[in-house]
């Protein structure tokens, strides 16, 4: 493949911006290339400048469940943009929107939208800490919930015994006053949660968890543990936050919580919501939510908060998704069993003389890359046994699948997305490329160094 535009405008977007990028892993920095830059989507597939095609795992990191350029919700952004973006009052829209949302929710009376998963868990937080009185949270390791100050914060020294637990700051320029706040707890762990609430629970205004955790791979927690924390927290007045910014209208319209019949006390939103613009939500029980300004003391705001573009967009998409009683999850659940048999059948037997494996771990259109050694059989639920080795692997395989028209996520770390945009026949392609790719592997990788 040529990337000789891309080259181009990477070497000018270096010098214009930091690192190159508005977000870093776009700098394709853990994949050991220059990343290559994209023209246009339509469907499952995106074409980069120098008119390589590709198929779309990405999808965008979440929000394009419906693949690129749906036609319904181009339209209907179209349709706003020709009545103006932005107003900076109420309109119908959000009105709409907001009530076609909540009437799926069992589990929530109102919702605020904002303009991203990291405002809506911000606000979520500062919401449970008002309503509360009360300064600290919890958050689990491997866990992603966005860049705000408080959750920029990785496990203390302590993480792994029943007595630290306090976090450091995880990026320069995050006071550790405000992490010391933010307490990192292991996931897939109930004593340490446990220990933990006994030590501090009067203190503890919220915990904040992804139930799906899908920002360190894929690591599917048990429903048990999700459970206990829920009703444990709960128990001791503390609100629980499910950040469901990925999970959310993905598993199934109304997400991981309505799947699994559960009550979280706020739930946080992002991606699929905005139909491919900018939205973030916080939905949750009336008395909790009433506390946001003006109805309540605790302030928000956003000058682009609920735009009508956005919402428009956003409409479109969720109005698409509950289509036919789900039909769009029915078939996004056959894509996954069909990728899941493909994988089962054609790629897990070249493992055989190797000195690694990857499992496919999956959960509904979610899907990652576990690497593991020879014969493992545990499930990866804590982002400690992700093997080391899993990220030089994954940058040759991300490589070659790259060249061979392939586009998932460039880092190991990440998951991949299916779309309803993809057929069967996609799938196949990616099947045939991977086992092209790991029958291709030379010697040296075979062996885990
Ligand atoms: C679970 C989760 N929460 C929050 C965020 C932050 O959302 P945004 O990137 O829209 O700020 C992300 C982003 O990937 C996420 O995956």
């Amino acid at each position: 493949m040529e990337h000789r535009k891309s080259l181009r405008l990477w070497k000018r977007a270096l010098a214009a911006i930091p690192g190159g990028v508005n977000s870093p892993v776009r700098a394709f920095g853990s994949v050991g290339i220059d990343p290559v830059f994209i023209k246009s989507g339509k469907g499952t597939y995106v074409y980069d400048v120098d008119d390589n095609k590709y198929l779309d795992f990405l999808s965008s990191w979440g929000p394009l469940i419906l693949g690129h350029a749906p036609r319904k919700v181009v339209k209907a952004t179209r349709k706003a943009a020709l009545q103006g973006s932005t107003f900076g009052a109420v309109t119908e829209l959000e009105v709409e929107l907001a009530e076609f949302i909540l009437a799926k929710l069992p589990f929530a009376d109102k919702i605020r939208f904002v303009n991203s998963g990291t405002e809506a868990v911000m606000t979520a937080l500062r919401l449970a800490r008002g309503v509360t009185g009360r300064d600290k949270i919890i958050k689990f390791e491997g866990c992603y919930h966005g860049h705000s100050d408080a959750l920029l914060a990785k496990a203390g020294s302590g993480l792994l015994t029943l007595s630290g637990n306090i976090a450091e700051a995880s990026s320069p320029g995050v006071p550790e006053e405000i992490v010391q706040n933010t307490l990192v707890l292991p996931l897939d762990n109930k004593v340490v949660f446990e220990e933990t609430l006994k030590k501090h629970a009067t203190s503890i205004a919220a915990v904040i968890i992804e139930p799906v955790p899908a920002n360190a791979g894929l690591l599917l927690q048990t429903r048990e543990f999700i459970e206990f924390i829920l009703k444990s927290a709960q128990a001791k007045g503390i609100l629980v936050i499910f950040d469901e910014v990925i999970s959310g209208f993905r598993l199934g319209f109304s997400g991981y919580s309505g799947r699994e019949k559960f009550s979280p006390d706020l739930i946080t939103y992002g991606k699929i919501i905005g139909g491919g613009l900018p939205v973030g939500a916080i939905a949750g029980k009336k008395h909790v939510m009433d506390s946001l300004a003006p109805q309540g003391p605790v302030y928000q705001a956003g000058t682009l908060s609920g735009n009508p573009l956005a919402m428009a967009a956003g409409l479109a998409a969720l109005k698409a998704l509950s289509r036919k009683n789900g039909e769009v999850y029915r078939n996004l659940r056959e894509k996954a069993e069909y990728l899941k048999k493909s994988f089962t059948e054609e790629i897990s037997p070249l493992f055989s003389s190797y000195e690694w494996q990857i499992r496919l771990v999956q959960e509904e259109s979610l899907f990652w890359f576990s690497f593991q050694q020879k014969g493992e059989t545990k499930t990866v639920r804590n982002v400690q046994d992700i093997e080391p080795f899993s990220a030089k692997l994954y940058a040759k395989i991300f490589r070659s699948l790259l060249d061979l028209g392939i586009y998932i996520a460039p880092s190991a770390y990440e998951v991949g997305f299916l779309n309803d945009a993809m057929v069967f026949k996609d799938i196949d392609f990616f099947i045939r490329s991977l086992k092209k790719v790991i029958t291709g592997l030379p010697k040296a990788l075979r062996e885990i160094s």
